[in-house]
């Protein structure tokens, strides 16, 4: 047995001291992602120009399980942006793209994956940047939203899942860039907020 397995199986996973708990369990993930996935494949059916549109890095694990689930023909493209203040908590109403899409979006079909919808700020000015691009259309989906948060009104086409105002972690969503890789959702421990 390898060193890493043997670690594996011995040691507690590492996000332990960080996790309140448990508020996505990876099933209730999976079965809503597949869901998504088949609702958008009928807004969607027929559309020759479908590209979807992650928004890194949170986006990442979202994107890769929710197009498998898409049977319409489509692309992929990706997108980073930061916000000038950003913590723990939501982003500023500044907003800046480190790493922008690498094909025009103009006459396309194109859906924004995205983590989790806060204060709206970071979508917000997202939305403005690429509807000056002149897409067919523009559709925003989210794997969570906050709305009690909501400092920008966000038309939300597509929502996972709604949750309270609690800080959560995994499945892409990260404490401090760390444990996106988890396979659920976490609520973050008060005291590990700092
Ligand atoms: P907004 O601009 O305030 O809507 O914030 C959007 C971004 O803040 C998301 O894309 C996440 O990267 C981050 N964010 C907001 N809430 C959480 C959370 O509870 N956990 C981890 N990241 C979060
Ligand atoms: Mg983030």
């Amino acid at each position: 047995m390898t060193s890493f397995i043997k670690q594996r199986m011995t040691q507690p996973p590492p996000y332990i001291p960080f996790l309140d708990e448990v508020l996505l369990t990876e099933a209730q993930i999976q079965e809503r992602v597949t869901e998504l996935g088949q609702v958008i494949s009928q807004h969607y059916a027929g559309s020759q120009n479908l590209l979807l549109v992650c928004i890194l890095k949170g986006g990442v694990l979202f994107l890769t399980d929710l197009m498998r689930h898409i049977t319409v023909p489509h692309t992929i493209d990706f997108m980073a942006v930061t916000s000038y203040g950003e913590g723990a908590r939501a982003s500023s109403g500044q907003v800046r793209i480190l790493m922008d899409l690498a094909q025009s979006i103009n006459g396309r079909d194109v859906l924004l994956v995205e983590d989790i919808v806060d204060s709206g700020n970071t979508l917000s000015y997202i939305i403005n940047q690429l509807k000056a691009r002149h897409p067919h259309s523009l559709s925003i989906c989210t794997l969570l939203s906050k709305p009690s948060r909501r400092e920008v009104e966000i038309p939300v086409d597509f929502l996972g899942f709604e949750i309270e105002d609690k800080f959560v972690f995994g499945y892409g969503l990260d404490l401090d860039e760390r444990f996106r890789n988890m396979p659920f959702i976490g609520v973050v421990k008060r005291e590990a907020l700092g």
